[in-house]
Order: C-alpha cells, then structure tokens, then sequence
C-alpha cells in the first residue's frame, strides 16, 4: 500500500531532494505529533505558531467565522468585521502614525505591497536594504535580497537595489539619498541567523530617513506578533517605521501578512491609478479572526512580557564547548557551531531525539531556536537537555 510520504514525493512540488518527510498527525501546544512518535517544535514551523498548535482560543474564532461567512468578495470593497475588528486592534496596540492596515495573504506579499506603496507615494524608485537580509520568495522581494544565490536564477529582478552593511554607520549616507524610494530593515536579521541591529544604527536610519524623505520599512514578519518581548520589536529601539510589514505569527497559524503606514501613505492607493494594490483573498475573514484572536491571547497572557526571561532561561541551560556562540533576541535564538557539517549533524540528531529545529538560509553554522512563546519553563529545561545531549553525541 502506498505511503502518504510517497504520494507527497510524486505530487506535491518538491523544493529540494532532502525534505524532512515527518508524517504530523496532530499539533498541541509545544508539541507535534507523528503517528509513533513526538516531536518538540522549537521553530514555530518558521516563527508562526507564537501562541501554540491547537490554541483553542484561536479554534474557536476560526470556527466561529467559519460559520458566519469565508469568502465573500475581493478585498476593499465590502465592510467585512473581522478585518475592520483586527484593525482596530492592531492599530490601538501601535503608534499613531501607524493607522492604515492593508492585509493580504503572506510574508512575501506584503513585501511588495509595501515596494508599491513607497514607489507611489515618493515617486522613487531605488530602495536600499541590509546584506544578508531575508524578505519573501516573489521578484520583487528576491530584488531586495544582496546574496544571489536564491535570486541569480531569476535576473533580470528589480533594477535600483543598493546593500548597507547592517550596523555600519557608514553606509548609511552613501546609500539612503533623496534618490531612494524606501530602507528595507529586519531589525532581527531572520535568515541571517538572527542577528540584531544595534539601537544606535537604527536611529541613524531613522534620522537619515526622515533627511532625505526615503520612507524607513519594518520587515517585523518574524519580530512581530510578541518574539522578541514587546508586541512588535520596533518599540525596543525608540523609534517609529513609516511601514510595518508583518506575517507569519500574526495569523495565528492562518495565512495572513499586512502593511501597516498612515493613512496619507496609504490614500496613494486610492486614486490615478485607482486600485494600487490588488488581491482576492488578502485579509480574508477567517485567517482575520485568527489573527485577532491571536494577538488577543499574547496581550491577555502578556506572553510577549514573558518573552525575555524565557530567553535567558534558553541562554544559561545551553552549555556546551561546542556551541560557541548564542546570537539573537527575545525567542529568536540562534546557536552557532563551527562548521555546516556540525550543525547538520546536531540538527539531525536532535530531530531524531525528538525536537525539531533548523539552520538559516544565509548562515549554514547556525541552528534555529524559536518555539512557540507559550512554551513553559519545565518545557524549556526539556528543550535544551535534548539540544545539550545532542551536542555531546556529536561533539563528545
Ligand atoms: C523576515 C521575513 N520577511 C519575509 C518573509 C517572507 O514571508 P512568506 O514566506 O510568508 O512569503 C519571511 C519568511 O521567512 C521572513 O522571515
């Protein structure tokens, strides 16, 4: 009889020859299980599941929307209260200026959304972003992207991208001019094995922005939802993007991402042309309602205040010789090993010890720490006694 497995390698598009190929049967809480076995998820399935699989608050929203009504037309045109009540929300929990939400259907997406708004409302078209930055799989976003090995197959992309060395004060003039449409900023660098900007740098950004009239986006697709221990990490740095770009954890585990910027940026959607930015299913109700429930359940829990001392809980049980460095903030972790041999090594042992992580696209050495936030402190001791004996039958 045929497997699951082999009609997922017949008829599902494949993206490499080593898929994992787990067989989950069902998720709760921190834990993902397979038919004869249980795995930890310490990714989030990629910075998703902030609040948990199975997070019945959540269900409940999903199921109760589901119920009342899914798609009903494209986006912009009807009143529809699950995306008008996540607004509101989102917009209550965020600075003034951030006040128009615009959603659509994912990370990359919201991506280009936010590379259309700033092209319209500067009449630019040159957009500078950091080295080694992540920001979604579409054209547009693979334009964004300085290291090309995931893009070169795919030129000609966009034309006018210049790269800034992240945290180096000195590119910040020669690179942000009044010739450039938007700074595109992760401030936890995600596929770069998470690695922050520094507070001074982002505030020189902020202030070079402001100079020249560039417009400063957030790329807080894996930062945001509560990861790195405020709402959105922005607040950390003590200053305010032009457009927040968000995704992943904001669904609640449905597909849902959004740009966020003030309304007089926004209104250049509205007229010549009409209808900036399309999508049919952007926003869509019940991926909404997920999302309303999901940022409700951080903010009740105030999981996001907890996100800190979690953290150093993380950073004081990993002890080995072997990991030779922790980088990252909040439940953004990353563990850094000598080589990619290692890290692989340590990544396969531990899935087979039950706990799932994995490297980053651009730092191969690294290997990924960021759980659901919900994830208790007896589950962190679990979590890094399974990382440490991993480690030790590697490395010895
Ligand atoms: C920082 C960041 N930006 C953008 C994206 C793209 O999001 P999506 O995969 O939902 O298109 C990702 C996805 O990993 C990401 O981590």
């Amino acid at each position: 009889m045929h497997k699951q497995s082999d009609y997922f390698l017949k008829h599902i598009a494949q993206t490499s020859d080593a898929p994992l190929l787990l067989e989950i049967e069902r998720a709760e809480g921190i834990y993902l299980y397979a038919k004869d076995k249980t795995y930890i998820d310490c990714i989030s399935g990629i910075g998703v599941s902030n609040t948990g699989h199975g997070n019945k608050k959540i269900i409940d929203a999903v199921c109760r929307q589901a119920g009342k009504y899914m798609h009903l037309m494209v986006y912009g045109e009807l009143v529809q209260e699950p995306q008008v009540q996540l607004a509101k929300l989102l917009t209550d929990n965020l600075p003034d200026t951030l006040n128009s939400c615009y959603f659509v259907n994912s990370g990359s997406e919201a991506i280009e959304g936010a590379m259309k708004l700033a092209k319209r409302f500067t009449g630019r078209h040159h957009f500078t972003a950091l080295e080694n930055a992540y920001h979604g799989s579409t054209q547009g976003a693979l334009s964004l992207m300085s290291n090309d090995y995931f893009s070169n197959k795919y030129y000609p992309l966009l034309p006018s991208v210049s790269f800034a060395r992240q945290n180096n004060p000195e590119d910040i003039e020669k690179l942000i001019t009044t010739e450039t449409a938007a700074v595109f900023i992760e401030p936890i660098m995600g596929e770069a094995g998470y690695l922050p900007c520094d507070k001074e740098y982002l505030i020189a950004i902020r202030k070079r922005c402001d100079e020249t009239g560039a417009l400063l986006v957030f790329d807080e697709i894996q930062s945001g939802y509560g990861r790195t221990g405020s709402l959105f990490a922005f607040e950390q740095y003590g200053i305010v993007p032009d457009i927040l770009v968000l995704a992943k954890g904001m669904g609640g585990g449905m597909p849902l991402g959004a740009f966020i910027a003030d309304s007089s940026v926004m209104s250049c959607f509205m007229d010549n042309p009409v209808l900036g930015h399309i999508t049919t299913f952007g926003g869509h109700p019940v991926s909404c309602a997920a999302s309303k429930a999901a940022l409700e359940f951080i903010i009740e829990n105030d999981l996001h205040k907890k996100v800190s001392d979690k953290s150093e809980l993380f950073k004081s049980l990993l002890k080995h010789p072997a990991i030779l460095k922790i980088n990252g903030k909040g439940l953004m972790l990353a563990l850094t090993f000598e080589s990619i041999t290692v890290n692989r090594a340590i990544i396969a042992k531990c899935i087979e010890n039950g706990l799932l992580t994995d490297w980053f696209l651009y730092n191969e050495n690294c290997m990924r720490i960021a759980p659901p936030l919900i994830i208790t402190e007896a589950q962190i001791h679990e979590v890094c006694s399974i990382i440490n004996s991993s480690v030790k039958e590697i490395c010895g």
